[in-house]
């Protein structure tokens, strides 16, 4: 999500354009602002503070870290008042309360994203203006345009394959790759090779992406072989998995991770007096959420020497809190392999860092942050990607395969020509249209607050460009990939 900086954009509204159809009034005076220098490779500052919760900024003030000395694994008896807990919150008090102990915040955190009856994810459409965040993809159509570009490229270097597995990693409202259809469907060699598989874990979401993707299911009535589902847009097959694992291997595949590894859960740990302790979630005696740490080495911890072995030992010393994401490491595996045996490659674009995260996980409700622990389930929980631990976890893998990046999603998406694109656009498009793809372009590869910003301070459109970044995993046998070259 284009979380912090994005808070004041709640209002973005998206205009499908295309440089084939020709609108009613063009305004060229708009051209002007459009070409900024979007390069930066600045990264976002890191928090090194241990009592992050305190943080005024993440308005966090109720989940202060207690350390419970006395009853990690003996918990105070719960009330049997009437509570007005959803039933998330029951279900997580269950989990402690059966487990006999506190939760980790990775499985606080699994639990709160994908419940699978309560989950934030499961229940509804959580994206847009009228949601909780806004995402690249529901900014501009460029976003899906240039990812196709990127695809498409990648299955030039892969020698243009009759049949490619096109799979996209948690695809929200399926906006991206419906993007990614339309701009390619010109390219009919391209299209015609592509098996979409969209991993997704909400039925909610699956069939708004059926709707995006303008599908229509071809009933088969022969019994044993199974119905097929077709995105008009470009006349491409589309199936649905839980994971990834389920996408059948094979052939060669094209994997798109956009805004996905952020939502895998991760560990936090904090540096006390007797060593690296876990931050759990327990229950409190007054029956609220509360964390607390952990008494002794939690098993996440081998993950978190893992991760620690990785690093140069200054960088790990001046760390009061680390958090690790064996989610995205055992995915990275999962990934590196599938392109080690089929071929091709893998792009991931989140925001994060080029280092170990040191305390990143927030929480966001309809476009504001709110405590961790506040009404889970009615908020989007997401941390930063450590990108050195997805290049190390994907290089021990396999040595048949290359890691490219992180370089600024500005940089990826100028150099796949974003500019460009957003000058033929411009050709042809009302004013309100120019308006949207101006400051869609900017919130894509801008930095900070747009200088041409002339409407409501609290609207002003905030350059995303380096806060994301982009990284590509892909088979030796395909060389370098476009842009990491
Ligand atoms: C932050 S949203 C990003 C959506 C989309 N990529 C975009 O940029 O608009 C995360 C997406 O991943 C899905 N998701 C989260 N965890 C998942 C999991 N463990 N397995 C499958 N899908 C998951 C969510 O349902 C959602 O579609």
């Amino acid at each position: 999500m284009l979380r912090r900086l994005l808070l004041k954009q709640a209002s973005a509204s998206r205009h499908l354009l295309s440089t084939k159809t020709p609108q009613s009034t063009s305004h060229p005076l708009l051209h002007k602002h459009l070409l900024f220098s979007s390069s930066s490779q600045s990264q976002t500052p890191q928090s090194t503070s241990v009592e992050h919760v305190d943080d005024a900024d993440n308005n966090q003030a109720s989940s202060t870290i207690s350390i419970d000395r006395s009853c990690l694994y003996n918990p105070p008896a719960h009330s049997h008042e009437p509570t007005t807990d959803s039933e998330l919150v029951k279900h997580l008090k269950d989990v402690i309360k059966f487990r006999g102990g506190p939760i980790s915040v990775a499985e606080y955190m699994e639990e709160v994203l994908t419940n699978p009856k309560f989950g934030f994810y499961i229940t509804r459409d959580v994206f847009g203006a009228g949601g909780d965040f806004i995402t690249s993809p529901e900014v501009s159509q460029m976003f899906g345009e240039m990812v196709g570009i990127w695809a498409m490229c990648l299955w030039e270097q892969m020698g243009q394959p009759e049949k490619v597995n096109l799979v996209e990693l948690g695809p929200g409202r399926g906006t991206l790759m419906a993007d990614l259809l339309r701009g390619a469907s010109k390219f009919k060699s391209f299209t015609e090779s592509l098996h979409i598989n969209m991993v997704e874990c909400s039925p909610v979401l699956q069939k708004l992406q059926h709707q995006n993707l303008h599908c229509t299911d071809e009933v088969n009535t022969g019994g044993s072989v199974k119905n097929k589902t077709i995105s008009t847009l470009a006349g491409t097959p589309v199936s649905w998995h839980a994971s990834l694992e389920e996408v059948p291997s094979g052939l060669p595949t094209i994997i798109i991770a956009h805004e996905f590894y952020d939502a895998l859960p991760v560990h936090q740990f904090q540096r006390a007096s007797r060593g690296w302790c876990e931050k759990m979630v327990d229950v409190a005696e007054d029956s609220s959420l509360r964390f607390v740490l952990s008494p002794q080495p939690t098993p996440a911890t081998l993950y978190l020497m893992k991760r620690c072995k990785w690093a140069a030992k200054e960088e790990v010393e001046k760390l009061n809190h680390i958090e690790i994401c064996p989610k995205a490491m055992d995915l990275t595996h999962i990934i590196a392999k599938r392109i080690s045996s089929d071929g091709g490659g893998a792009l991931i674009i989140d925001y994060g860092l080029n280092g170990i995260v040191s305390d990143s996980l927030q929480a966001i409700r309809k476009h504001k942050f709110v405590n961790i622990l506040d009404a889970p389930g009615s908020s989007d929980l997401s941390a930063y990607v450590d990108f050195p631990s997805i290049r190390h976890s994907a290089q021990e893998v396999s040595e048949d395969i290359s890691v490219h990046g992180p370089i600024t999603q500005s940089q990826f998406l100028g150099s796949l020509g974003i500019n460009f694109r957003v000058e033929a656009l411009l050709q042809n498009c009302t004013y309100e249209q120019a308006e949207s793809l101006r400051t869609g372009y900017w919130r894509l590869v801008g930095e900070g607050e747009a200088p041409f910003w002339e409407g409501p301070d609290e609207e002003t459109p905030i350059g995303m460009g380096t806060r994301y970044s982009a990284m590509a995993i892909v088979n030796k046998k395909q060389g370098i990939p476009v842009p990491f070259q």
